[in-house]
């Protein structure tokens, strides 16, 4: 397996079978690594409706056919504009061909600007994998919540996305914490640097982990990993 960080929150998965994305924000996106228009998916995982996680959602599930699977309010907007969807809601799970999704809570909101209007849609949330026995956690946008601590609790995470940039989402202070509560064998920072308002130091993070046994990995937008 292996997985790469396509900048701000947007990461792919390839479980070797199948290609996942989360969080497909490219247009727009000043620290993108790739175009949308050339990436290839079977699926479109989105933990919540704001621009910065859906901006090209729509155009690389209709040119791959692919299904988007979120949290039924923001599924049922994709399935509108005539998309296959998966609706799910927090605390379900289901088995997928490239493994079990499950979507976990997160502390934030979700809703799509509408003409001027902020329309929500539903809940914020994050995403739980398990692909081939390897736990993969993404905590979409989230402040630090205790119930971090049962994100996984019949077993270790092997690799989590936390949000780092604070403003919008928790700091580098509160992820070093989520990292403890999740029990992160190895985390990767996301969600900074991509606007001055969530510029962070993504080395020092790391570097911070470390001190507490935790291997972290400041990913460049288009590097990828596949020993976790
Ligand atoms: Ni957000
Ligand atoms: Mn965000």
């Amino acid at each position: 397996m292996k997985v790469t960080y396509l900048g701000h929150s947007c990461i792919l998965v390839d479980t070797g079978k199948h290609q996942l994305i989360i969080d497909p924000f490219l247009t727009g996106n000043p620290s993108a690594a790739v175009a949308a228009d050339d990436i290839q998916v079977d699926y479109v995982l989105l933990t919540h409706g704001h621009s910065d996680h859906i901006a090209d959602a729509e155009s690389i599930a209709r040119r791959n056919n692919a299904p988007i699977l979120a949290i039924v309010e923001l599924a049922d907007y994709f399935a509108g504009t005539g998309l296959q969807t998966v609706g799910m809601n927090l605390g379900g799970s289901r088995t997928f061909p490239f493994g079990k999704l499950k979507w976990v809570p997160a502390l934030h909101s979700s809703s799509v600007n509408h003409n001027g209007v902020n329309v929500y849609l539903g809940v914020a949330a994050g995403i739980l994998l398990d692909i081939d026995g390897t736990a993969i956690y993404h905590a979409g946008d989230t402040a630090l919540f205790s119930d971090m601590k049962l994100v996984s609790s019949r077993g270790p995470v092997d690799l989590a996305f936390l949000p780092i940039g604070d403003h919008f989402t928790m700091g580098p202070e509160d992820a070093l914490t989520a990292a403890e509560w999740i029990g992160a064998k190895h985390v990767v920072p996301v969600h900074y640097n991509t606007f001055d308002a969530i510029a962070q130091d993504g080395e020092q993070f790391v570097a911070d982990l470390a001190r507490i046994g935790i291997t972290g990995h400041a990913l460049k937008p288009g590097d990828s990993l596949d020993n976790f």
